[in-house]
């Protein structure tokens, strides 16, 4: 079978040019931090700010290594007005950006960094917003609707290194090829399976949740007997990338629902670094996503840092997920 680079897909797919040079980016990025990463962890780092490394210097945590990547990839790809990052309280605008700088890059530079101490499988996120201005992009900006992404995909650092692009219709993934540096198409078309009979939740927050994620959960747990008709298969990586990357490959569902201990925040995880650009993937894989009432793409967000509940995976098992949360009495948002 003939190779296919991300760069020759691109050209044979006529992906717009400033949106070919931001997906370069973002492949050059997850290059960088997966080598960072690998040596990290053969010197004995394991992510956390203040460690030490072999040469005796003390070390910055890896997300900020990521979150550092990102920013001077981003800044010299010559089409991006302005950065968002997780890591930062606040808009970094590229200076000098050139006359073609358009777009944002909203991201999270590494998601699920609790399992770096344990050598777990961890990623990156990114989405595209176009800004339409090159400089003195404010919030307003940024604060765009889930569905006005013109681009999202993200890395996943696991025993390969991944990347999962989408423009919105369809999904490609490419994994990396270490010796030639370089990403390879892996497939085209990328579609979630429909069903699937596994879940993936955080079991330990059991107490804390609504009742509607309570009452989907228990009826998964009674298996093939229960109202759901069949046995399922549980899994929690802690990392969204990765546990989206599983059911991304074979289906189920994954949820992080507002429950009593986040409602103050309103949720776990983040809207515009996370929730937003996963559900533009998964969407256009054919799945769904959900925060258990409103679909997340359509979520108007007010904060750059705004966290939401998310039920996000195969479309039948997000529609059985979500039933529960349409036949329950409120209180859940
Ligand atoms: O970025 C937040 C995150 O690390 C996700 O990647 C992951 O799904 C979740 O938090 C893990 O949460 P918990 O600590 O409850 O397992
Ligand atoms: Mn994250």
């Amino acid at each position: 079978m003939a190779r296919t680079t991300l760069e020759s897909w691109m050209k044979a797919q006529s992906i717009p040019a400033p949106l070919a040079r931001i997906f370069a980016m973002t492949a050059d990025c997850g290059i960088e931090i997966s080598v960072a990463l690998r040596v990290a962890t053969a010197s004995g780092q394991n992510g956390k700010a203040g460690s030490v490394n072999v040469q005796g210097e003390e070390q910055k945590a890896l997300d900020i290594v990521a979150n550092d990547i990102f920013l001077r990839r981003g800044a010299a790809s010559g089409v991006l007005s302005a950065m968002v990052s997780e890591e930062l309280e606040d808009i970094w605008p590229v200076e000098a950006a050139g006359p073609d700088a358009r777009y944002a890059l909203v991201f999270d530079p590494l998601d699920g960094s609790s399992n770096l101490e344990v050598n777990g499988a961890v990623g990156s996120i990114f989405s595209v917003l176009d800004i339409g201005k090159a400089a003195g992009v404010t919030k307003e900006d940024v604060l765009q609707t889930g569905t006005q992404q013109v681009a999202a995909g993200y890395i996943l650092y696991g025993p390969a290194t991944v990347l999962v692009l989408t423009t919105g219709e369809s999904v490609t993934m490419f994994g990396l090829d270490e010796v030639a540096a370089e990403f390879v198409l892996v497939e085209d078309g990328v579609q979630i399976p429909v069903e699937a009979n596994e879940f993936a939740i955080n079991m330990s927050r059991y107490h804390q949740w609504y009742a509607p994620t309570r009452g989907f959960i228990e009826d998964c747990l009674s298996g093939k007997d229960g109202p759901l008709g069949k046995p399922y298969n549980m899994r929690w990586c802690a990392a969204m990338v990765a546990d989206l990357h599983r059911i991304l490959c074979r289906g189920g569902v994954f949820l992080y629902p507002e429950d009593e201990g986040t409602k103050a925040r309103g949720g776990r995880l983040r809207l515009m670094y996370e929730a937003n650009p996963m559900s533009l993937i998964v969407e256009a894989a054919g799945g769904a996503a959900s925060t258990g009432t409103t679909r997340v793409l359509s979520i108007e967000p007010s904060d750059l840092h705004q966290r939401v509940g998310i039920i996000i995976g195969s479309r039948a098992e997000v529609e059985t997920a979500c039933q529960y949360y349409a036949d329950r009495a409120r209180p859940y948002p």
